[in-house]
Order: C-alpha cells, then sequence, then structure tokens
C-alpha cells in the first residue's frame, strides 16, 4: 500500500507545483507515495469561498476559520481510511529525521493542515488536530513549504522511491550523525586533491575513513547529536582522541567534551 498524505491548502497550485517534478513525481506515478491536494475553499459555504476572519480582540493579521477545516476534515473522513491529523505551526514540536521515519511506517494517512496569516483559530487545534509539528525556529508565510519539507523527507524512505544513486542508507542522521564527505571527478581541482584512500579501492579502509570523517565531522559542526548517537567501542575510542588532539592544541588543562565519550 502506498504511503498516503492530505495536504489541505488555500493554494493548491503551490504543493502540486512541487509533487509534479523529479523524485516525487516518479514515486507518485509509481505508485509509492499519494498525496492529495484539497482546497480548503472548497469547503466553505458562503459565496466568496471565505477561509479566514478578522481576530477577536483586535490587532493586525487574519485568522483561519475553524469551519471549513472542520468540514474538510469531515470530508476526507467519510472514505473511513484511518488519519493522523498534523498541523504545521512554528509552536510545534520540532520535525526530525525520527519523526520522518515514524511516519514513513505509519500505516495512516497522514493530514498535513497548512496555516496562512495568523495561523487558525485556536478551535481547530483544540478539537481537530492530533500532532502539532514545526519544521524550524523561524517563520514562514504559510504550511505550504513545511507540508512539502514533511512529505519530501518521508518519501526518500519509502522502500523503492530512491535508486542507488540517490540512495538514502548513510545520510546525515540516519545513524544519528552527519554524512561523511563525498568527492567525485577531478581528483585535483584548484590544488585540492581527494584523499588517497578513496582511490586506494580497499573497501574496509575506505569505510573506516567515512565513518571516521563523519565522526569527526558531527563532533565539530553538532556535537549535541554525538549524546544520542548510535556509536561503537571504536567509535568512542576515535572520538577521544579526537578530543584530546583538541585539548592538547589548544592547550586547556581539560577538555570537558572528552569526558563524554
Ligand atoms: C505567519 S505563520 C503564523 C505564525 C503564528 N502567528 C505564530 O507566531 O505562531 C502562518 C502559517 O505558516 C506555517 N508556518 C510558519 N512557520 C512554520 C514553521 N516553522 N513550521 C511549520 N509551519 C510553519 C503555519 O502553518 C502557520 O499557521
Amino acid at each position: 500500500m502506498a504511503c498516503g498524505f492530505d495536504v489541505i491548502t488555500i493554494f493548491p497550485g503551490m504543493v502540486r507545483a512541487y509533487l509534479g517534478e523529479s523524485i516525487i513525481k516518479r514515486a507518485i506515478q509509481g505508485g509509492l507515495l499519494d498525496v492529495g491536494v484539497h482546497n480548503l475553499r472548497d469547503f466553505t459555504k458562503d459565496r466568496h469561498r471565505t477561509t479566514d476572519d478578522y481576530p477577536y480582540g483586535g490587532g493586525s493579521g487574519m485568522v483561519m476559520k475553524v469551519e471549513p477545516l472542520h468540514e474538510a476534515l469531515s470530508a476526507l473522513r467519510q472514505d473511513g481510511t484511518p488519519r493522523l491529523t498534523v498541523l504545521l505551526t512554528p509552536q510545534g514540536r520540532a520535525y526530525t529525521q525520527q519523526t520522518a521515519e515514524r511516519f514513513a511506517a505509519d500505516e495512516r494517512r497522514i493530514v498535513l493542515i497548512c496555516g496562512r496569516y495568523e495561523g487558525i483559530d485556536e478551535r481547530a487545534r483544540e478539537l481537530l488536530v492530533d500532532e502539532e509539528l514545526s519544521i524550524g525556529d523561524y517563520v514562514l508565510t504559510g504550511g505550504e513549504l513545511a507540508s512539502l519539507v514533511i512529505i519530501d523527507s518521508v518519501a526518500r524512505l519509502l522502500p523503492g522511491v530512491l535508486g542507488d544513486a540517490e540512495s538514502a542508507r548513510e545520510e546525515s542522521f540516519t545513524w544519528g550523525i552527519l554524512d561523511y564527505p563525498h568527492y567525485t571527478r577531478p581528483p585535483e581541482f584548484l590544488g585540492r586533491t581527494v584523499p588517497d584512500v578513496l582511490l586506494s579501492g580497499n573497501h574496509r579502509d575506505i569505510a573506516q575513513w567515512r565513518r571516521r570523517e563523519a565522526l569527526r565531522r558531527t563532533l565539530q559542526r553538532r556535537p549535541d547529536l554525538l549524546e544520542k548517537a548510535d556509536l561503537t567501542v571504536e567509535d568512542k575510542r576515535f572520538l577521544r582522541e579526537l578530543c584530546s588532539d583538541r585539548t592538547k592544541s589548544s592547550g586547556e588543562d581539560t577538555d570537558e567534551s572528552y569526558k563524554g565519550y
């Protein structure tokens, strides 16, 4: 069965434009992914197809009305398919690779509600939504990009969606750490050469180099990830070495980051 999403938006064209290209397009055509894009205006009952209104209490901006969202979700539920309803909001829990993995394994269809303006009426959040997610600590003009971020990151985890050339197996976050550096031809560019080990043909050495570079990079850029990463004894030994090298070169007496490994 295909992994399914329903996007509720007042800008369906924005969402469809992205779904109609590249890997996601192929996944949909191949029946691996199914995305229903629903125009919230189709669930309004007034002549102007109104989806927003002025905020009670005054102030700037508009608020998305609860009734069209309720109508849209009721219409979707008619087919009896189990669904998880997600609201995109900067106030939600952080969306991570773990959430993407959870959604990829979820048999329910995932409904993504895209807010606009100041967001949605609080009662819609309370009554209609199972989960609230944020894609980062910044504010977008609408939830469409956030929805697409979720669909894209989930789709690439589905079996058969990526070919070998686009493999998701060893990417950043898959093992709780960042990805290793990648190189392709030419072997030398503006004096920068490809590390010898990658040209050696020795698969064991290459795998070890990649793992170590991934660890080095994670320690440098995202040491917070190492606290939860799945590390082997060998990984920890390498990290201790890196940390003690750092301590020596900085001339410090102690190195706090050493203690974790
Ligand atoms: C301008 S924002 C509303 C922001 C809201 N007034 C607040 O401060 O929390 C409009 C819509 O964009 C979407 N959005 C904005 N930033 C987002 C983020 N970081 N993650 C997920 N959705 C976001 C949400 O659907 C939101 O309802």
